[in-house]
C-alpha cells in the first residue's frame, strides 16, 4: 500500500533529496507501482514516474541543489492505472502546493466537478490531485496557508494520510483520517511518515498522530493541533526497533533473514512475561480482566489462520470462541454484548477491515484487545486493550516471524485470561525459541522444494491446531511462489478436495504425534493411493516414513506450540520453491504489506 516520506531540515542542509530517496526505499516493502518527491525551494520541484524507484532515481537532479523541506511517496494504485500522470506528488494549477495522500477520498468525485466548474485543471485520474486544488481554491480567497491547508482536509471524507509542502516555505503540513501517520524527531530536523522504518536510520524519537489531527513541521518545530485549531500535546515516544532490525544482515533476502529471526523474535515476545518461579505467565494488558463469556477473534490472511489457532486455545481452555474474517465480520448478525472480547490479530495494526472490525466492536460496547507488532498503530490506540508481540519490524511482505510470535502471544493471552494452571504448557512455551532453532538448523526444506518446484500444485493438511498451520503454508506458497496452493482440514480432503490430487500434486501433511495421529495416517493413506508425493512434518519420523516420500523433522513439544514448528518447516519449504522460480519473493505481484483499503 502506499507510503508517504517526509522532511524538513534546516535551512542549509543539502540532504533532503537523500532522506526522501532513503525514506522510500524503506518504503518499498508496503507494496507500489510508481514513486515520486517534491521539494520546496524558490519554487516546487516535482519529479515522479511509474515503476520501480530506480525508475525516479534516474531523473532526479544532483542530490546537492535541493531546498530543506520535501515530500516523497510510494502509490499503490487505486484510482486510476500506475502511470507518471497518476504518481504523486499532485500540484494545484500554479504549482504553489505539492501533495502526496494515502487511503481513499469518498467524495472526490463530486469535489472535482465543482473545482474543475471554477476552472481548475487536472492531470489525473487521481482522488488525491482535488486536495491541492482545494488548498489552491482556499488561498486564492484568504492567502493564508495553514487555513488552506486546513480547509481542504476538512472537505474530505473518507480515509487519508495527507502531506503538503509549498513552493519557497520550509514547512511540511500534515492530516490524518484512518490512515496513520508519524512524525520523526531528528538531530538536525524533523520527519514525517506512514511507516517508522521510513526514517529508522535517523531517528527513534516519534509522535504517532490521532485521527484528526493536524500537523505544522519545521526545522525547528512541531506544531500538533486537532480539528478546531487548538494545539495538543502529544507525547514523545521511543520505538525499540534499530536499523539493525529493518536490514538484511547478511541473508539475500528479508524473508528469509525473518524465517531465521523467529527464535529471537519469540524470546522478545517471552520476555518477562513468563514467570518461571511458579510456571504461570503474566499479560500485563490482560491481567486484570475477567474470564470473557465470549470472545470473538477477527483479522485477515495470515492473521486469521493465527485467529483461527487461538479461537481453538480458548475454547479449549473454556472459552466459547470463534473466529472471524474481519471483511465478513456483521455485529448487526453475530451474537455479541458488552461481555465479549474482541481480539483483533493484525501484525501492522493498519489492515482496514480488521480495523472495521474492531470499530464495529468499539460502537456496540464490547470489550476490544488488540495484538499487533506496531507500537502507536491505529488497533493498537483504538481497543481498550493492546498486547505487542514484539517480534521486530517485518519488512518482506509475506508474513512469517510476525505469524510465529502472534501465536505465541495468543497463547500466552490464553493463560493469562483463564486463569488455570497450565505449567506443562508454559514450560513448552519457554523452549519454544531453542526448538524453533533447531528446526532452522536442520531442515532439509530447500533440498525438498527443489525436488517440487515445477508441480501443478501444492496441498497442504492438518488437523485440529495444525490445521491453521496447513490454511498458512499454502497462503504463504501461494503468495510467494504464484503457484496454485491449497491448505485443508485434513478431514474435509475428501470432501471434494481429492478430486485435484494427482501425481503431480505434493501433499504437506503435518502430522506431529497427537490425538490426531491415526486419523491423519488415515488422510495420508488417501492421498498416497492416487500417487501424490507425501512430504510429512512430523515429530514422528519413524512411524511416518514408511508413508512418506519425504520426513521434514519438527521436534516433540506440546502438541499446542507444534503448528509452530512446522510452519517453520512450511515457510522454508514456499521460501525455496520461489527461490527456484526465481519469484520476487519480498515483494510478491500485486500484494502489499499493509492493506489499507477496505
Ligand atoms: C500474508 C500476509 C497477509 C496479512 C494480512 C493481514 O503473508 O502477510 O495475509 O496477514 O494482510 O495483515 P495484518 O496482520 O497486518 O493485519
Amino acid at each position: 500500500m502506499c507510503g508517504i516520506i517526509g522532511y524538513v531540515g534546516s535551512p542549509t542542509s543539502d540532504n533532503t533529496l537523500e532522506i526522501l530517496t532513503d525514506g522510500l526505499s524503506r518504503l518499498e516493502y508496503r507494496g507500489y507501482d510508481s514513486t515520486g518527491v517534491a521539494i520546496s525551494n524558490s519554487s516546487l520541484d516535482v519529479y515522479k514516474r511509474r515503476g520501480e524507484l530506480t525508475e525516479l532515481e534516474d531523473v532526479l537532479p544532483d542530490q546537492s541543489t535541493n531546498g530543506s523541506a520535501g515530500i516523497g511517496h510510494t502509490r499503490w494504485s487505486t484510482h486510476g492505472p500506475p502511470t507518471d500522470e497518476n504518481a504523486h506528488p499532485h500540484t494545484d494549477c500554479n504549482e504553489t502546493v505539492a501533495v502526496v495522500h494515502n487511503g481513499i477520498i469518498e467524495n472526490y468525485q463530486q469535489l472535482r466537478e465543482t473545482l474543475e466548474a471554477d476552472g481548475h485543471e487536472f492531470d489525473s485520474e487521481t482522488d488525491t490531485e482535488i486536495i491541492p486544488h482545494l488548498i489552491e481554491a482556499a488561498l486564492e480567497r484568504d492567502g493564508d496557508i495553514e487555513r488552506a491547508f486546513r480547509y481542504a482536509i476538512t472537505m474530505l471524507e473518507g480515509s487519508y494520510a495527507v502531506a503538503a509542502v509549498f513552493s519557497g516555505r520550509d514547512e511540511v503540513y500534515a492530516a490524518r483520517n484512518q490512515s496513520p501517520l508519524v512524525v520523526g524527531i531528528g538531530d538536525d530536523g524533523y520527519f514525517l511518515a506512514s511507516d517508522i522504518p521510513a526514517f529508522l536510520d535517523y531517528t527513534e524519537d516519534v509522535v504517532y498522530l490521532e485521527n484528526g489531527q493536524f500537523a505544522a513541521i519545521r526545522s525547528d518545530s512541531i506544531q500538533i493541533s486537532d480539528e478546531r485549531g487548538a494545539p495538543v500535546e502529544t507525547p514523545v515516544e521511543t520505538v525499540d526497533w534499530s536499523t539493525e532490525d529493518t536490514g538484511k544482515s547478511g541473508h539475500e533476502r528479508y524473508m528469509l533473514k525473518e524465517i531465521y529471526e523467529q527464535p529471537r523474535a519469540l524470546r522478545k515476545c517471552l520476555q518477562g512475561r513468563l514467570r518461571e518461579s511458579d510456571g504461570s505467565v503474566s499479560i500485563e494488558a490482560v491481567e486484570d480482566m475477567e474470564k470473557p463469556k465470549q470472545i470473538h477473534v477477527v483479522a485477515c490472511g495470515t492473521s486469521y489462520h493465527a485467529s483461527l489457532y487461538a479461537a481453538r486455545l480458548f475454547r479449549d481452555r473454556g472459552v466459547p470462541s470463534t473466529a472471524f474474517m474481519a471483511s465478513e465480520y456483521d455485529v448487526d448478525t453475530i451474537p455479541i454484548d458488552t461481555e465479549t472480547l474482541v481480539v483483533g490479530v493484525t501484525q501492522s495494526g493498519e489492515t482496514a477491515d480488521t480495523l472495521e472490525a474492531l470499530r464495529e466492536a468499539n460502537r456496540v460496547g464490547a470489550e476490544t484487545l488488540s495484538v499487533t507488532n506496531v507500537t502507536g498503530s491505529s488497533a493498537s490506540r483504538e481497543t481498550d486493550r493492546v498486547v505487542y508481540i514484539r517480534a521486530g519490524p517485518e519488512i518482506g511482505v509475506a508474513a512469517t516471524k510476525t505469524f510465529a510470535a502472534q501465536l505465541v502471544a495468543l497463547a500466552m493471552i490464553s493463560i493469562t485470561l483463564t486463569n488455570d494452571s497450565a505449567a506443562t504448557f508454559v514450560e513448552a512455551l519457554r523452549t519454544l525459541p531453542e526448538l524453533v532453532q533447531s528446526v532452522l538448523d536442520r531442515s532439509r526444506a530447500k533440498e525438498i522444494a527443489t525436488e517440487y518446484a515445477d508441480s501443478d500444485a501444492y496441498f497442504f493438511i492438518g488437523r485440529g491446531y495444525n490445521a491453521p498451520a496447513a490454511l498458512e503454508g499454502a497462503l504463504k506458497t501461494k503468495e510467494i511462489t504464484y503457484k496454485h496452493a491449497e491448505g485443508f482440514s485434513a478431514g474435509e480432503l475428501k470432501h471434494g478436495p481429492l478430486a485435484l490430487v494427482t501425481d503431480k500434486t505434493p501433499v504437506f501433511a503435518v502430522i506431529p504425534r497427537d490425538g490426531n495421529f491415526e486419523k491423519m495416517v488415515g488422510n495420508v493413506k488417501e492421498v498416497e493411493a492416487r500417487e501424490a508425493p507425501v512430504i510429512a512434518v512430523t515429530d514422528a519420523a519413524e512411524a511416518v516414513e514408511p508413508l512418506a516420500d519425504h520426513v521434514l523433522r519438527i521436534p516433540q513439544t506440546d502438541r499446542r506450540l507444534a503448528p509452530i514448528l512446522a510452519n517453520v518447516q512450511l515457510q522454508l519449504v514456499s521460501y525455496w520453491i520461489a527461490n527456484e522460480l526465481g519469484r520476487s519473493i519480498d515483494k510478491p505481484r500485486n500484494l502489499a504489506k499493509s492493506v489499507t483499503v477496505k
